[in-house]
């Protein structure tokens, strides 16, 4: 039997050579090293803004973007409700009240027309979540924002390399906040980036993710500081990274391809990753909502697959359905309706740059026959 795990990296000899070269060069922290300002360089380029600004993790990363920007206690920022909960977190780690936003049922990304129900005098931002490798539909978005006076961050942890009218995600608000955790599109492991075209955002979160030290005296600090920084190791995978960061976002776009044309005749039963014709999916993850016969059948399929040695993963919890949250009376279960539906029927397939055809075809063929059985 073949073991599929749900994701694994690929990192070649590029990572390799250049994790050893920060290595003999004694630059193993978050200050010296050729490697982080030629990798925050290149990312900028890859998303086409000014400026990037490497950090610890995507968590930190929208933090970090949401602080430099001068979110603070009080504010209200209003999130697309289907995401990692890191989203949310980085909102409540400012003392900001969040606000789940309901998704649009196709691509489940925010729905600007529940962003507008949403909205009120005390709104400050909205954090838009490109989710499993789906921009998010910017323009009403943007124009809510300006609109209302909102800053708009976005959540890329998912999304490196997808565009939405042909700009890249990180380009598309005030700042970008992206993982590059292992199973990410591009990664060092653990680590973040914010991306701005704002050169004040971009300095503040500078000095803000290594502990804003002073500039004539060092130990005369400018601000309540984070200790966020990502390491030149990081950095050294992450250009080797770089190298192949095309091909890594098109491997993944194959993956989806694939997996659509082979479960294609299920449609009637299971919602299979879009694209809209204004974006450019790069299939972070090959999502799944169960629909028609196969609605609440999830773990039943999930066991299926773990059986014949295939990992898979649940998809996400939204906000108005997290325990943490509503113990505290901060939302309520009905707040966001669509996002509820999918979420105890979604899950994802494995989806990574290291996949084979054969890993490929062993998991369709028998994901198609588990289904053959229960349809
Ligand atoms: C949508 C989303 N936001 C934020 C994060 C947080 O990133 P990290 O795990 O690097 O802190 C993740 C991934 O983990 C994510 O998928």
């Amino acid at each position: 039997m073949m073991v599929v795990p749900v994701s694994r990296p690929q990192l070649g000899e590029a990572e390799k050579a250049f994790v050893n070269q920060a290595l003999e060069a004694n630059a193993i922290s978050g200050i010296y090293g050729e490697f982080l300002e030629r990798f925050e360089n290149e990312f900028a380029a890859f998303c086409g803004t000014r400026y990037a600004v490497s950090c610890s993790n995507g968590t930190t990363a929208l933090h970090l973007a949401m602080a430099a920007a001068g979110i603070c206690e009080g504010d209200e920022v209003l999130v697309s409700t289907l995401t990692n909960m890191a989203s949310f977190f980085a909102v409540l780690y400012l003392g900001a009240r969040p606000v789940p936003v309901d998704i649009d049922p196709l691509t489940l990304t925010l729905d600007p027309a529940d962003l507008a129900r949403k909205i009120t005098p005390r709104s400050k931002a909205v954090m838009v979540v490109h989710l499993f490798g789906h921009p998010t539909d910017m323009d009403p978005v943007n124009e809510l924002a300006q609109a209302n006076g909102l800053k708009v961050f976005e959540d890329c942890a998912e999304a490196h390399g997808a565009t939405y009218k042909g700009r890249t995600v990180g380009s598309l608000g005030l700042a970008g906040g992206f993982s590059m955790f292992a199973n990410k599109i591009l990664t060092t492991g653990e680590g973040g980036m914010v991306t701005t075209d704002c050169p004040e955002l971009a300095a503040k979160a500078r000095s803000l993710k290594a502990l804003a030290f002073g500039s004539s005296n060092k130990f005369m600090h400018e601000d309540i500081g984070y200790n966020y920084r990502m390491t030149n190791v990081q950095a050294a995978i992450g250009c080797g990274q770089m190298l192949v960061a095309d091909r890594l976002v098109e491997k993944r776009r194959e993956i989806g391809r694939y997996y659509s044309a082979r479960l294609d005749a299920y449609r009637e039963h299971l919602q299979l990753p879009i694209e809209m014709p204004w974006a450019r999916n790069v299939i972070w993850m090959y999502h799944l909502s169960l629909r028609g016969a196969l609605k609440g059948r999830r773990a039943e399929i999930m066991a299926a697959l773990k059986e014949q040695g295939i990992e898979t993963r649940e998809g996400f919890i939204p906000y108005n359905l997290q325990k943490i949250f509503l113990e505290r009376g901060w939302t309520r279960e009905d707040a966001c309706p669509v996002a509820n539906s999918l979420a105890y029927e979604s899950f994802y397939l494995p989806t990574g740059p290291a996949m084979t055809d054969a890993e490929l075809d062993y998991v369709s063929t028998r994901f198609c026959a588990i289904l053959d059985r229960l349809l």
